[in-house]
């Protein structure tokens, strides 16, 4: 999903956060056999009790170990187990009533920690018959193979309870199983062999479940091996790739059939008609199978007792969107979201009389309005988010549906926009109506919908202050009014919005200083208020649960609150261009050990920087201190296998030399030194960065010979590499010029470079372009430039030069370079801005710089040309400052005429000598590029790399996205994989 697993599991551990605290959701997944019954009048045996005492002293109790999730009253059975009473009587123990023996063991739930050895005591309770140890935490344990001892066991679960390791082959032996669970245990996989040998053997098997269990060395083929009287097949995430096999309908008693999140291929086939029990069918998220109109139609038909069905992603784009309507009545569950479906949408579908849940969602080719009439009383959840259709807000359909809870409209076609007939939705715990282009002022009536934990609104143009109803929200968990234009004071009266958790509030015009309840929201998770217009200090936090704060372009002023530091799950803090923050960086920063992103550029910061800050975070990707007043040495601390793919200290005042330790951020993409006061040679060990594409060590004390490269590849990913403003002397990086690969090939993908784990940050980057120092908000990834301008550099421009054909930006202006204009400089035909100015050129201006079509600026001036300036294409529109201070140029441009006898040079000499080969190798000839643009064009693509700066953080707006997983039980169980068990 490009998130990293950290952050990742810290935004599903929020949920379950919410889930504590705002559940208002039905009841989480339970155990299934959580009523043995344990009535016995028999003394068990005393060497049962004594197992049963060991097996509970081998295990701690640790609450943690049983997830809310899946367990709706965790509780620690094994405490109530007391030497002396009778075992059969115990909490979770069932006995044979004539035997004595123990037969069943329900602990699931049971907040059991510790290892499960094979010496375990349970493995001397042979005549189990159930067991369930379902959602505990044996901490990575292996299955044992003491499980095949079991020989009469009927039904088994060790589902969700962290075991890892291979299936072992014995459990193939449990031939009396008619229930196997084992689903839920991410590092548990199951190989084929084993798998062969559990279903030909287990031929009693009623319910197979292994969800999330690695089983993608199984050949989907082999399911068809499994006994016929299967009711029940899930096999959620298993990793399965291939075909799906053909005749499934063999399993006429199925009722569940789960294969979703997996890679099965092919269509879905015919047969399934004849699977006429089902009640439950999961195909989604196979992103490459296919259902055809036949088999739907069929399926449709015969299914009819069909209450679920997930074919999310699916490929249905020949299914025409009205067959949806002849689906089973006992449907209550249809997600067929991103299913390419194309069409009307089908408003009948209301008419499916018990219909809970439906998701259209990215279908953009699905159209067409809402129905007029006979909405369904029972829906209460509503996706059509990214649909083409066109949903009337003002009219009083929608508040027919009475029974909605969650509904998203995000990117559709919301028609006019009177919100108010919304607040007869009393039932909404959910509302996103994002991405419209809904105008006016929020709606007080909104205040109404006093359920609501999620608000989001962003990206529309509501204007105006927000209302001051929204205070009656008081389960809102998040406020998302993002990207609009609303303005005025953040009101103190949203203080009752006590259980906020998110908070996004950016890219709007609040003004005024930021609300003392902000920070003192218990549980607050998430704060974006940038771009907006605040001013003020920032206030101390009041809690420690912060890990988003991004409060940069405002007009923030004051220290850094030392409370920040204290925020220990803190992976990402933006306070840059605050205006003015003052105060130094204090090693209090260093506490937050899961930063990922720190950016407090452009403000007033000073002093020296604590030494830790190259290795206080092994998750830290950006480091951006730049525009600062920073001082001393620069921290030489960067660990091996740190993260930094970002490190910007442009701006400050650091001397010393750089740290070699720079060496050891094998990520690095991007490092800006410059404008500092660093005094030091070329840094030759950053050749050997693997991933190096920006270099900026411009206008600082730097001095000496650039002779490269000293190693193979040196430099070979660089594609932006400023060395400008320092005291570099002698000839020009020559042998770099050979190695500069990145600079040689242009790169057609116009992606923005951003942060891996946060991919809304994108770098930003401060560089001279076309004579002008600006912020480069954005980087794309097309861009090319060198500029060692501004230093000693002497002797002939090399003709390699004209191996950097994707450059885009030339500078050797300032140097003492002698010798004529490379003529090679023409094959450079993707520069835009070509400096050579204020060196000791000599010669004529090769006419092959005509071929340089895409110019805008050219900058010849203060050297010693003479001769005519070439007149065609590009050179037409310079004017006289390009030429100015040399020796003897003519031409129009400089209102001098030339004489007949001054032919414009074609310098063949350059062209010729050598072996320039390698250089002109593929067909470059320098007429085929006179047919020019014109200088809009050049303009158009020039100005295209200036771009406006917005940041929404993906991973949040993909949680928010993900919404329908928290509430969708089909995937609670994959929701509880990542935030179960984080402490
Ligand atoms: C298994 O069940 C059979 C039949 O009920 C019984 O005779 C046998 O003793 C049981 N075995 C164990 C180990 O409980
Ligand atoms: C199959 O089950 C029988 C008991 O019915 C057992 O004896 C045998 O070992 C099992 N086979 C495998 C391959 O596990």
């Amino acid at each position: 999903m490009g998130c990293s697993p950290l952050s990742l599991s810290q935004s599903f551990s929020f949920f379950l956060f919410v889930f504590h605290f705002h559940s208002t959701i039905s009841s989480p997944i339970s155990s299934n056999y959580s009523s043995f019954s344990s009535s016995s009048s028999h003394l068990c045996a005393h060497h049962l009790s004594l197992s049963l005492l060991q097996f509970k002293q081998s295990f701690s109790i640790y609450s943690s170990a049983s997830d809310y999730y899946n367990c709706q009253y965790p509780f620690p059975k094994t405490e109530s187990w007391k030497d002396g009473t009778d075992c059969c009587l115990w909490y979770g123990v069932s006995c044979d009533l004539k035997t004595g023996h123990v037969t069943g063991l329900d602990l699931s739930c049971s907040m059991l920690h510790g290892t499960l050895h094979s010496n375990n005591s349970l493995f001397s309770l042979h005549h189990l018959q159930k067991l369930d140890l379902s959602f505990n935490y044996f901490n990575t344990s292996h299955i044992s193979s003491g499980f095949g001892q079991f020989s009469n066991l009927t039904h088994l679960n060790l589902s969700g309870s962290d075991l890892a390791g291979q299936v072992p082959l014995e459990i193939s032996q449990l031939s009396k199983l008619v229930s196997l669970d084992l689903s839920d245990n991410d590092n548990l996989s199951l190989q084929p062999i084993c798998f062969d040998k559990l279903v030909r053997n287990l031929t009693k098997l009623r319910e197979l479940h292994l969800s999330w269990v690695n089983m993608s060395l199984v050949v989907p083929d082999s399911l068809m091996n499994l006994s016929s009287s299967l009711s029940s097949l899930k096999l959620i995430g298993c990793g399965l790739q291939g075909k799906l096999p053909s005749s499934m309908g063999k399993f006429k008693h199925l009722q569940y059939l789960d294969l979703g999140r997996n890679s099965l291929t092919g269509s879905i086939p015919y047969d399934f008609e004849q699977l006429t029990e089902l009640v439950s069918l999961d195909f989604s998220w196979n992103n490459y199978l296919n259902l055809e109109p036949i088999s739907f139609d069929k399926l449709v038909r015969n299914l009819t007792k069909l209450r679920e069905l997930d074919l999310s992603s699916v490929n249905m784009s020949l299914v025409a969107p009205n067959s949806l309507t002849n689906l089973s009545s006992s449907l209550s569950y249809l997600s067929l979201l991103g299913c390419g479906l194309q069409g009307k949408f089908p408003g009948n579908i209301f008419h499916l009389p018990n219909l809970e849940s439906l998701d259209l969602s990215y279908n953009q080719g699905l159209a067409g309005s809402f129905p007029s009439s006979n909405l369904s009383n029972v829906l209460s959840r509503l996706y059509l988010s990214n649909t083409r259709i066109s949903v009337y807000l003002e009219n009083d359909l929608i508040s027919n549906l009475k029974s909605l809870e969650y509904m998203s409209l995000r990117d559709c076609n919301i028609i006019r926009s009177d919100l108010a007939p919304l607040a007869n939705l009393t039932r909404l715990v959910y509302l996103d109506l994002s991405s419209n282009n809904l105008t006016g002022e929020i709606p007080s009536s909104l205040g109404n919908l006093v359920h609501l934990q999620y608000l989001i609104l962003y990206s529309n143009n509501f204007m105006g202050q927000v209302p001051d109803s929204l205070a009656n929200l008081v389960n809102l968990s998040y406020l998302d009014l993002s990207n609009n234009q609303l303005g005025g004071p953040i009101h103190s009266q949203l203080k009752t919005l006590s259980n906020l958790v998110g908070l996004s509030l950016f890219g709007n015009l609040f003004n005024g200083t930021i609300p003392s309840f902000l920070f003192a929201l218990p549980s607050l998770y998430y704060l974006d208020l940038h771009d907006n217009n605040l001013i003020g200090n920032i206030s101390e936090l009041q809690h420690y649960s912060l890990i988003y704060l991004d409060l940069s372009n405002n007009h923030l002023h004051g220290t850094i609150p030392s409370s920040i530091f204290k925020q220990k799950n803190l992976e990402v803090l933006i306070l840059a261009s605050t205006s003015k923050l003052t105060g130094e960086i204090t090693s209090s920063i260093c506490k937050l050990r899961f930063l990922i992103l720190l950016d407090l550029s452009n403000n007033s910061l000073s002093g020296s920087t604590p030494l830790c800050l190259g290795n206080f975070s092994n998750s830290l990707s950006v480091l951006h201190l730049g525009m600062n007043k920073l001082q001393g040495i620069i921290p030489s601390t960067f660990t091996k296998d740190n993260s930094l793919e970002y490190l910007n200290l442009n701006g400050n005042e650091f001397e010393g030399k750089i740290p070699s330790s720079i060496n050891n951020c094998a990520m690095l993409e991007v490092l800006d030194l410059g404008n500092n006061k660093i005094e030091d040679t070329f840094p030759y060990f950053l050749e050997k960065l693997p991933k190096l594409q920006i270099l900026v060590l411009k206008s600082n004390k730097l001095q000496g010979f650039v002779k490269g490269p000293t190693a193979h590849n040196s430099f070979s990913t660089l594609r932006i590499l400023d060395i400008s403003d320092n005291d570099f002397s002698g000839s020009l990086p020559t042998g770099y010029f050979n190695s500069l690969e990145a600079m040689m090939a242009s790169d057609q993908n116009m992606i923005y470079m951003n942060a891996t784990s946060y991919s809304s940050y994108v770098y930003s980057i401060d560089l001279t372009w076309k004579g002008v120092e600006i912020e480069f908000p954005k980087i794309q990834s097309t861009i090319r430039v060198l500029d060692l301008s501004n230093n000693n550099f002497t002797g002939e421009i090399p003709k390699v030069i004209g191996k950097l054909k994707a450059l885009q930006q030339l500078n050797l202006s300032h140097n003492s370079l002698t010798g004529h204009i490379q003529s090679s400089l023409g094959i450079l035909t993707n520069l835009e801005s070509l400096d050579l100015s204020s060196n000791l050129l000599t010669g004529r201006i090769p006419m092959q710089l005509e071929g340089l079509t895409f110019l805008a600026i050219l900058n010849l001036s203060h050297n010693q040309l003479k001769g005519p300036i070439p007149s065609g294409q590009q050179f037409s529109t310079f004017n006289a400052s390009s030429f100015e201070g040399n020796l003897g140029l003519c031409g129009f441009q400089v209102l001098e005429e030339c004489y007949r006898d001054e032919a414009p040079s074609l310098q063949p000499s350059s062209f010729d000598e050598g072996d320039d080969s390698t250089l002109f190798g593929e067909g470059f000839g320098w007429k085929a590029v006179t047919m020019g643009y014109g200088f809009g064009f050049v303009f158009g693509v020039a100005t295209g790399y200036v771009v406006f700066r917005t940041k929404k953080p993906a991973w949040f707006l993909r949680m928010v996205e993900d919404k329908w997983n928290l509430n969708n039980k089909k995937t609670k169980k994959n929701v509880a994989r990542y935030g179960a068990r984080r402490n």
